[in-house]
């Protein structure tokens, strides 16, 4: 189920008000819906993972909330102007970015900008270089719908964001020392938590839509994995010891990328480039680059302000990497 009513969330909103079990008759009477009703909806908001208690004598009590990464649970966090106001929630779909590219091949991509697609679990999720991102259940996978006013060459910047975001939320929300690594990989110690991707339509130098999709492992179990993956990757409830509230950590993602996206659409590239580096863990580093063309090795001294890596090569030669995967050494 992806969809409830909206009388739904009101059942949702008086039982979560109510600190003691609540009659049918009351929501009912309340809402001005019939008791066959109420019941409806107690049943769909079960399904999508709310426990509620029930009994003829004493009525309905919500015991835990769902914790499913649910539109109406983000809302209630939610502090942006416009990113993530319209969520479209799907609890399985091949990839969010896919669906993204359907919707505003379709649509006007201009009401769009700010949606953000969720995907409770992902059956053909896709990495960079085309490769194959493991998405179950647990993760935050999401695709973010934008139609930026920033020019053609500036656009890499929008992933810059999203990796500061993704890497400040993590830092805020619990207190881990996430970093990014070169190109938009978020790392904790050693091992990869995150990855970010960013898709775009554009002719000549009009960028009609970008659709930057965000895949963060939050409370996978790392057996999901394979054992190949499982040496280099970890996820926050890993790192946490716990299960984490993948909403409140949304919600926060989505502010801080907000904020973000809005100094990049204002020309504040310094202030993004500044911040990226002092997130950086790849600068300063020993790393081997590998391209579709060649692959070596050098010190990563600098990030230009096209979001090229540029490394420093043994016999003294600077590189410019604009695209390629980078392994520390
Ligand atoms: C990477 O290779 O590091 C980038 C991974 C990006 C994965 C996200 S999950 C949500 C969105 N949908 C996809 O199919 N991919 C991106």
């Amino acid at each position: 189920m992806n969809f409830l009513p909206d009388s739904a969330f009101k059942v949702l909103e008086i039982l979560e008000r109510s600190e003691s079990p609540i009659s049918g008759e009351t929501i009912s009477n309340e809402l001005g819906i019939t008791r066959s009703a109420v019941w409806k909806h107690i049943k769909d908001l079960r399904l999508m993972g709310y426990d509620i208690f029930s009994s003829q004598k004493e009525g309905y009590k919500l015991t835990r909330t769902s914790n499913k990464l649910l539109p109406y649970e983000i809302h209630k966090k939610l502090k942006t102007q416009f990113i993530g106001k319209n969520i479209r929630y799907l609890e399985n779909t091949p990839s969010t970015i896919w669906i993204g590219k359907q919707m505003c091949s379709e649509g006007d991509v201009a009401k769009m900008h700010g949606m953000v697609i969720i995907a409770e679990e992902q059956t053909g999720g896709v990495g960079r270089m085309g490769r194959a991102w493991v998405s179950p259940s647990g993760g935050i996978w999401l695709t973010i719908v934008l139609k930026p006013r920033v020019p053609i060459d500036h656009i890499f910047m929008i992933t810059m964001a999203g990796s500061i975001a993704v890497a400040r939320a993590i830092r805020k929300e619990f207190d881990i020392g996430a970093l990014i690594k070169w190109p938009n990989d978020i790392f904790i110690g050693n091992k990869k938590v995150a990855g970010l991707l960013l898709e775009l339509a554009a002719e000549s130098d009009t960028v009609h839509y970008c659709l930057l999709g965000i895949g963060i492992d939050v409370n996978v179990p790392l057996n999901q994995f394979s054992p190949a993956l499982q040496k280099d990757i970890t996820s926050i409830s890993a790192e946490v010891g716990h299960e984490v509230d993948r909403a409140s950590f949304l919600a926060r993602i989505l502010k801080e990328f907000e904020n973000h996206f809005l100094l990049i659409e204002s020309g504040e590239y310094e202030t993004i480039i500044r911040e990226w580096k002092s997130l950086s863990c790849t600068l300063e580093n020993r790393v081997q680059i590998r391209t579709l063309k060649n692959s070596f090795e050098g010190e990563a001294i600098d990030i230009d302000e096209f979001g090229a890596l540029i490394i420093r090569k043994d016999n003294g030669k600077l590189e410019r990497v604009i695209a390629g995967d980078c392994y520390h050494q």
